[in-house]
């Protein structure tokens, strides 16, 4: 469900989505291949794995990211116009909007928009206190599906933000999606600053996806673990092992759990069967080129305004503007 905060100070409702999970799960489990959504991931142990994956060494996208949006912090404020309203697709912890609310005094309001209601409250609050010029009208919903900005940014130009390669966790038709429906909220005339993935050679997203610390392979493991905790599931974590690799032909890193033998498991008083070597797919993160993604950005009604990358070319940012 949706709800819209409308100013300050006002708290509005969620209803958790957890049906939306326990569906997800017995579905996913139940279709061959077996599959789970990697949205299910973010528990709060969850975030704070991801959280941990992006402090590995092998792990570059996320602190190649803030390298470029630092670099590139002044054109980005050359781009924006006066008193423009940013927002922000699945605004989580808030963190790399403060490169851009540090860089572009432009910017009076911000809109996080996000499906968890009191952690989205309380860092819009935080974000509010930080930088008090800012107007903050946190939005409780799913932003891939349609929803609307609040009244109060009515009539002010708007600058959408979708860092941290989010954009690769959906299929292309998804991304396709996305960005005309982005382009609908958002209005004519709006920018969309997109942090995508690079597609490079194979050791180095295979590495990056397949941690030495075994992080990543905990936050994989830890799907099974929610489970076993939310939906009275059974799950013998060592009797899983993560696997993650870079499908060339699909241009995507996939990750997998495979069962290590025949087994059958119980959740929610089902039970599920495993053959040996049996995999649960929980992840597509899919590489780009500059050139593909501004391809795909042009068939959806976006013009690449400017590109950047990093210098070993691993991640990208494009500043996307619409007729
Ligand atoms: C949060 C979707 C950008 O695809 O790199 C990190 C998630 N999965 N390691 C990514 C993730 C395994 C991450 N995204």
């Amino acid at each position: 469900m949706t709800v819209h905060a409308t100013g300050r100070g006002q708290r509005p409702e969620v209803i958790p989505e957890q049906s939306d999970f326990e569906a997800d799960i017995l579905a996913g489990l139940a279709a061959d291949p077996k599959r789970i959504p990697p949205k299910h991931f973010y528990d709060t142990e969850g975030s704070r794995l991801f959280e941990a994956i992006t402090r590995q060494p092998e792990y570059y996208p996320t602190r190649t990211e803030i390298g470029i949006l630092k670099t590139r912090a002044r054109e980005i404020a050359e781009i924006i116009p006066a008193n423009s309203a940013l927002v922000e697709f699945g605004s989580g912890a808030c963190t790399k909007v403060r490169i851009l609310c540090d860089a572009v005094p432009a910017l009076t309001a911000f809109v996080p928009v996000d499906i968890s209601g009191p952690f989205l409250n309380r860092q819009a609050a935080e974000l509010g206190h930080a930088y008090p010029r800012l107007a903050v009208h946190p939005v409780a919903a799913d932003f891939s599906k349609p929803f609307s900005l609040p009244q109060d940014v009515r009539g002010m130009p708007k600058t959408g933000f979708f860092p941290g390669s989010t954009i690769g966790n959906f299929e292309p038709h998804e991304t396709a999606a996305f960005l005309q429906h982005a382009r609908t909220v958002l209005g004519a005339g709006a920018f969309l600053i997109v942090g995508v993935d690079l597609v490079k050679d194979a050791a180095t997203l295979n590495k990056a996806y397949n941690d030495a610390a075994g992080v990543t392979a905990r936050f994989n493991l830890n799907l099974l673990r929610r489970i076993n905790r939310e939906l009275q599931g059974r799950f013998d974590l060592r009797a899983f092992s993560h696997h993650a690799f870079f499908n060339p032909e699909r241009s995507r890193i996939e990750m997998h759990l495979a069962s290590v033998k025949s087994q059958t498991v119980a959740v929610a008083g089902r039970s599920f069967a495993f053959r040996a070597g049996e995999r649960i797919h929980t992840e597509n993160s899919y590489k780009y080129s500059l050139a593909s993604f501004a391809s795909l950005a042009r068939g959806c009604g976006w013009t690449a305004h400017a590109s950047w990358t990093d210098t070993d070319r691993l991640f990208s940012v494009h500043v996307l503007r619409t007729e």
